[in-house]
């Protein structure tokens, strides 16, 4: 008979883009460790992450990264029962630190791997924030790479109802912010500077995509606050910067809250989560949470630490497609424009090593 009570202990690694992070997760919900090493001093000269020094210095660190995270759940690599690691999407660089350094791992300590997507990862963070979370549920998942609209049906189990079109949330955040000088990292300049500013000074628009109403697309209202901006300096009036940033944010709020509560209404959905780097803006996470609280549906979002990438998400993703039987054989590759939904390096059965 399996035990299955045993406690099962993943450790999560995550390199698809500028952290380098690695995680000791405990039955894919509670935390042992999670050691997170950010390069944005690196990339911050250079206004964006720049791919090939992102993967040089996830080299450098992955070692060290993954030492401390065991170190600081107090347990050897020997007792870790399942190494998950994200395999895509993100840069094929960066991600093939993770995966070449979680299949070595998992060869040497002989452990299953399982190859993570990384945006199931970031829904997952949902887990580790609310014990009391069980699918199904709604997520709108908001990040650098990815707008969608999933109904999480079950563990690892996605219906996507709506994306992105075009600009995902987070790079139109990032492009933003550059235009009005905040640099890199975009989302979190102009939600400070947003802070400060008048949502209703400029009007952006807020883009319906036609004859899909789930999806979304965030070029228009880009594009919009570019011509604001050369309007404004044409005439030779400086922006306001605050302003600019309080009314960008509010557009792409309005949008994401609306979608998000009329898909709610239509699936007769109760729950809804927010997951990804840009569920951690504080516009977001306040107009989500009150239109929820507005009509009786329960909101759930990740402490910030969670938001944006980190590896407890990963292992914690990985317990559970490792619950489903699905892991990884030592063919696992990055892959940088993995699909949502569709299944990493799954053996089928295969038996490793
Ligand atoms: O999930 P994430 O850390 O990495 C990806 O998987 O892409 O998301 C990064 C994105 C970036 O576009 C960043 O600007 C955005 O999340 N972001 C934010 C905030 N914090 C991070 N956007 C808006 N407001 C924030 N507070
Ligand atoms: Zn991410």
């Amino acid at each position: 008979m399996t035990d299955t009570k045993k406690d099962i202990l993943v450790l999560g690694i995550e390199s698809s883009c500028d952290e380098t992070a690695a995680a000791v997760v405990k039955n894919g919900r509670e935390v042992l460790s999670n050691v997170i090493s950010s390069q944005i001093a690196l990339h911050t000269q250079f206004g964006g992450v720049v791919p090939e020094l992102a993967s040089r210095k996830h080299i450098e660190k992955i070692d060290q990264v993954i030492t401390e995270a065991l170190a600081q759940a107090g347990v050897t690599l020997e007792q870790i029962d399942v190494i998950g690691v994200t395999s895509g999407p993100g840069l094929v660089g960066a991600l093939l630190v993770g995966v070449a350094e979680g299949k070595a791992l998992a060869w040497a300590a002989r452990k299953p791997l399982v190859g993570v997507h990384h945006i199931e990862g970031h829904v997952c963070a949902n887990f580790i924030a609310h014990p009391d979370l069980e699918p199904p549920f709604l997520c709108l998942i908001v990040s650098g790479g990815h707008t969608h609209l999933v109904r999480m049906k079950d563990y690892g189990e996605f219906e996507i109802i709506g994306r992105a079109r075009d600009d995902a949330a987070g790079e139109a955040f990032d492009k933003v912010a550059r235009s009005i000088g905040l640099g890199y990292p975009g989302g979190p300049k102009v939600d400070r500077a947003a802070r400060d500013g008048d949502p209703h000074a400029y009007e952006f628009p807020r883009a319906d995509v036609e004859g899909a109403p789930y999806d979304f697309s965030f070029s228009g209202v880009k594009s919009a606050v570019l011509n604001e901006l050369n309007r404004l300096r044409m005439q030779g009036e400086e922006p306001v910067t605050a302003d600019v940033a309080a009314s960008f944010q509010k557009a792409v709020v309005d949008v994401l809250v609306d979608k998000t509560m009329a898909a709610a209404r239509d699936l007769g959905e109760k729950k809804v989560a927010l997951a990804g780097g840009v569920a951690a803006n504080s516009a977001l996470r306040a107009a989500m949470q009150e239109a929820c609280d507005r009509t009786g549906v329960t909101c759930y979002y990740p402490p910030l630490i969670l938001c944006t990438d980190n590896a407890a998400m990963i292992a914690s993703a990985g317990y559970y497609e490792w619950c489903k039987g699905r892991t990884s054989g030592w063919d696992l590759n990055a892959i940088p424009n993995l699909a949502l939904g569709k299944k990493v390096g799954e053996t089928g059965g295969r038996k490793q090593g």
